[in-house]
C-alpha cells in the first residue's frame, strides 16, 4: 500500500506526501570550494523520498515549495549525518585486563605475542552465541548513533575460521536491520594467525582468509577486503596475495598499515587502487606521493594512538600539502581502541595529529563516504545525496569537535527504517 501511495505521487505531481521543506538553520554542506565547511546561513532545504531535492539560502526557495510541509529549525546547525568508516564494532568480552598490565609497564606487542591481545577477543568471541554478540554489538552501536553517525563499517578478524568470520559479519549486516543505520562490511580475516596456525601465515591465508573470502562474497556478506600488514600481523607478500583474490572476485581494498611500524603496505595497497590506508602513524613522508597518486585515502585513528600511548604521529602535514583525503574514525575494538564516540574521535584528531576542525568534520563526513565507496550518496549535502543528516545544538561546526564527552546532537533526519 505504501508502495502504491509512492507510485501515485512519481506520476501526478501534486501535494507533498513525501516532500518536506526544512529552514531556519545553518548548514555545513561539507562541499569542496572557497567556503569553509560549505556553510550556507540562514538556510533551508528540501527532502523527497529520503533524498535532497534542493538546498541553498532560504530567500532562494523556489516557488512550487510554498505548499509543502515545513519543519522549523530553530536556527540549528545542520550536517550530512556522521560516518564512521573503521570498526571493528562486533566482538565479544573486553580487555581492560590487558588496559592494566599496559598501563604497568607491559606493550601491545608483548601482549599479542604472549597469546593475548586480538587472540584473546578472537576466544571470547567465539565463545559467544549471536544473540549475545548482537547485544554486545548494539550497546556500541547505540552510542555512535547518538553522535549522529548514519554509516558504520565493520569488520570480521576475531572468527578466524571461515565459519567465524562469516559469522561475524551476518551479525554485523543484522545490525542494519535492527537500527536506522547503513553497515558496510570488511572481510580481516588477515588480522592475526589463529593458534591452531601459529608460524604458518601462508597455510592459513590458504585455507582460511583466501577460501573464506571467496564464499563470504558469495553470500553477499563482504563490501570490502582488509588485512593488518604488520610484524604481528601479516608480510607486505602476504597480503598482496590476499589482495589478488580480492580482485579477482571485483571488491575494493583497506589496510591496517604503518600502525606500529614501517612494512611500506600503504605503498602496496595504493598498488591496488586502495580505498583507504589505516593509522600510518609510521607512514614515511617519501610515500605519501603514492596515495595522492593512487586515490587513496589514509584513515587516522588517534583512539588507538592515544590507547597505545604512542608518539610518532602520522604525517599529516605531508598528506596535506599532497592532497590525500583524510578520514577520522574511532576504530571501535577492545584492545587498542576501547571508543565509541566518533565526536571524541574527531577531538582526538586536532588535539593529538593537529588536524583543523573543519578537516575533522570532513573526515567523518565527506572523506569517511569516499573512504567507504560512498561518496555519491553520503557524507555533503547536496541536491541528489541521500537525506542522512544531523541536526545539532551549536553555533558553528568547529564546536563538534572542541567539546569532550559531549554530544549536542538534537536529531537525526533519517529515510532508514529499522525493524
Ligand atoms: O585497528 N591493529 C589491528 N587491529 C586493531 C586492534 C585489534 C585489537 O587489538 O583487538 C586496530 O588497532
Ligand atoms: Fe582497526
Amino acid at each position: 500500500m505504501y508502495a502504491h501511495i509512492k507510485l501515485y505521487h512519481r506520476f501526478i505531481d501534486v501535494g507533498f506526501m513525501n516532500t518536506r521543506v526544512y529552514d531556519n538553520c545553518l548548514l555545513a554542506t561539507m562541499v569542496k570550494g572557497d567556503v569553509p565547511y560549505g556553510l550556507i546561513s540562514d538556510a533551508a532545504f528540501c527532502l523527497r523520498d529520503g533524498y535532497i531535492e534542493w538546498v541553498g539560502e532560504a530567500k532562494a526557495l523556489p516557488p512550487i515549495y510554498r505548499d509543502a510541509a515545513k519543519t522549523d529549525l530553530g536556527g540549528a546547525l545542520v550536517t550530512p549525518a556522521l560516518i564512521d568508516c573503521h570498526t571493528h564494532l562486533v566482538h565479544g568480552g573486553d580487555r581492560a585486563g590487558e588496559f592494566e598490565m599496559r598501563l604497568e609497564g607491559a606493550t601491545y606487542e608483548e601482549l599479542a605475542r604472549a597469546g593475548g591481545g586480538i587472540l584473546s577477543t578472537v576466544k571470547a568471541t567465539r565463545a559467544a552465541s549471536d544473540e549475545e554478540l548482537t547485544r554486545q554489538s548494539l550497546v556500541r552501536l547505540d552510542r555512535l548513533l547518538a553522535d549522529g553517525v548514519a554509516v558504520v563499517e565493520i569488520k570480521s578478524g576475531y572468527g578466524l575460521t571461515i565459519d567465524d568470520e562469516i559469522r561475524m559479519l551476518r551479525i554485523a549486516r543484522r545490525l542494519g536491520d535492527l537500527r536506522p543505520v547503513k553497515i558496510v562490511t570488511t572481510w580481516l580475516a588477515a588480522h592475526t594467525l589463529p593458534v591452531e596456525y601459529k608460524g604458518e601465515a601462508d597455510r592459513y591465508l590458504d585455507e582460511v582468509a583466501i577460501p573464506g573470502l571467496e564464499r563470504a562474497a558469495a553470500e553477499g556478506l563482504v563490501d570490502s577486503v582488509d588485512g593488518f600488514c604488520e610484524t604481528i600481523g601479516f608480510s607486505v607478500a602476504q597480503i598482496a596475495r590476499l589482495f589478488d583474490k580480492a580482485v579477482a572476485l571485483g571488491l575494493p581494498v583497506r589496510l591496517h598499515a604503518e600502525q606500529l611500524s614501517n612494512q611500506r603496505g600503504a605503498v602496496l595497497a595504493a598498488e591496488y587502487q586502495a580505498l583507504s590506508v589505516d593509522h600510518l602513524e609510521y607512514l614515511a613522508k617519501s610515500d605519501v606521493a603514492a596515495l595522492a597518486a593512487a586515490g587513496t585515502g589514509a584513515v587516522l585513528l588517534p583512539g588507538a594512538f592515544y590507547t597505545l600511548r604512542q608518539s610518532q604521529q602520522p604525517p599529516v602535514a605531508a598528506m596535506r600539502d599532497a592532497g590525500v583525503g583524510m578520514s577520522v574514525a574511532t576504530d571501535c575494538n577492545p584492545g587498542s581502541s576501547p571508543l565509541s564516540s566518533l565526536l571524541l574521535a574527531m577531538n582526538l584528531a586536532c588535539n593529538l595529529f593537529g588536524l583543523t576542525p573543519e578537516e575533522a568534520l570532513r573526515g567523518t563526513t565527506r572523506e569517511a563516504a569516499l573512504a567507504l565507496g560512498l561518496g555519491s550518496e553520503f557524507g555533503t549535502l547536496i541536491k541528489g545525496g541521500r537525506g542522512e543528516l544531523a541536526v545539532w545544538n551549536v553555533s558553528h561546526p568547529a564546536q563538534l569537535s572542541y567539546h569532550i564527552g559531549a554530544t549536542p546532537l538534537l536529531r537525526r533526519i533519517s529515510a532508514m527504517e529499522a525493524v
